[in-house]
């Protein structure tokens, strides 16, 4: 494993990508984070899924003299909102999905240590809304365009593994919809995504994750339920932290409320096209 202190005194290059966490910089091929109570806990999985084959995350390459977490710098496009017309095509869907499910069989086979620790925004409310008695794994659970890689303009790698900790497979799908679907009202889309066929794509990407019929049917539920969470939490969030308050402030209280009504509205037909 390379020393992560040989590259201590070269040249930073500050790393900003929706500004949640402060201090992320570049040097050389590593990048610089700083450590968290959850920080140990995900080189951990990292390390665990490098191992198990799947190679398209940071490799966690320790702690430098300044305290900082190491990681490897991902080579690639992280593309930022409101998202390009290229990243609206249905073949972004299916390589994400089958990103996704790469990392979901990879993760399987990890158990986390009893003193595991996981992350969260700040004063969250709700912390889980999985259901019960389903078959948990960690995975992501933040695919927001800043934390996606892209190469060739398709999805081929995610970063910060910040908020992965243990989910269940359909929970974990109903993020990276929200976000690549989207599953948001219309106005509250990037341009290029305003006018897309919804149920359409949701279906794409079902298809190329290989969705079993019992996930189809469990999707609007949880996707119904994250979006609520995470209204509740962010509303939380902005109370408590300047960066989520400044994040509500600047439309998330907005777009949230017309997220729960518009997938109240849509869900039905989103699951009437995933059933087929
Ligand atoms: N390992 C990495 N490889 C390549 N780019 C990275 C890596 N880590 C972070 N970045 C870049 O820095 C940005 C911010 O880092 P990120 O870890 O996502 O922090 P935040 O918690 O603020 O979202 C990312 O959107 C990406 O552009
Ligand atoms: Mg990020």
């Amino acid at each position: 494993m390379t020393d992560p202190n040989l590259d201590s005194g070269r040249d930073e290059e500050p790393l900003v990508g929706d500004g949640v966490t402060a201090g992320v910089v570049r040097v050389g091929d590593t990048v610089r984070r700083p450590v968290r109570p959850f920080t140990a806990t995900i080189h951990a999985y990292l390390r665990h899924l490098h191992g198990a084959g799947f190679s398209d995350a940071p490799i966690p390459l320790g702690f430098d003299d300044q305290g900082r977490e190491v990681l490897s710098f991902v080579p690639g496009d992280v593309p930022r909102e409101p998202l390009p017309a290229g990243a609206s095509g249905e073949d972004v869907l299916v390589e994400l999905a089958r990103l996704v499910r790469r990392l979901h069989d990879a993760a399987q086979s990890w158990t986390p240590p009893a003193d595991a620790t996981w992350g969260g925004i700040p004063g969250a409310r709700i912390v889980n809304s999985t259901a019960d008695g389903e078959p948990l794994v960690v995975s992501h659970r933040d695919y927001c365009p800043g934390n996606v890689v892209f190469r060739d303009g398709l999805p081929a790698a995610l970063i910060d593994f910040d908020l992965a900790k243990p989910t269940t497979r359909v929970d974990d799908l109903a993020n990276a919809l929200y976000y690549w679907a989207p599953l948001l009202h219309p106005a509250d889309r990037s341009p290029a995504f305003a006018d897309l066929d919804i149920p359409g794509r949701v279906a794409v990407f079902a298809d190329s994750y290989g969705m079993s019929l019992a996930q189809r049917r469990a999707l609007v539920p949880a996707a119904t339920r994250m979006i609520h969470r995470f209204h509740v939490n962010m509303r939380a969030a902005a109370e408590v932290d300047p960066v989520f308050k400044r994040m509500w402030d600047e439309g998330v209280k907005d777009r949230l409320p017309r997220a729960e009504t518009w997938i109240e509205r849509e869900g039905p037909a989103i699951t009437a096209r995933l059933v087929a």
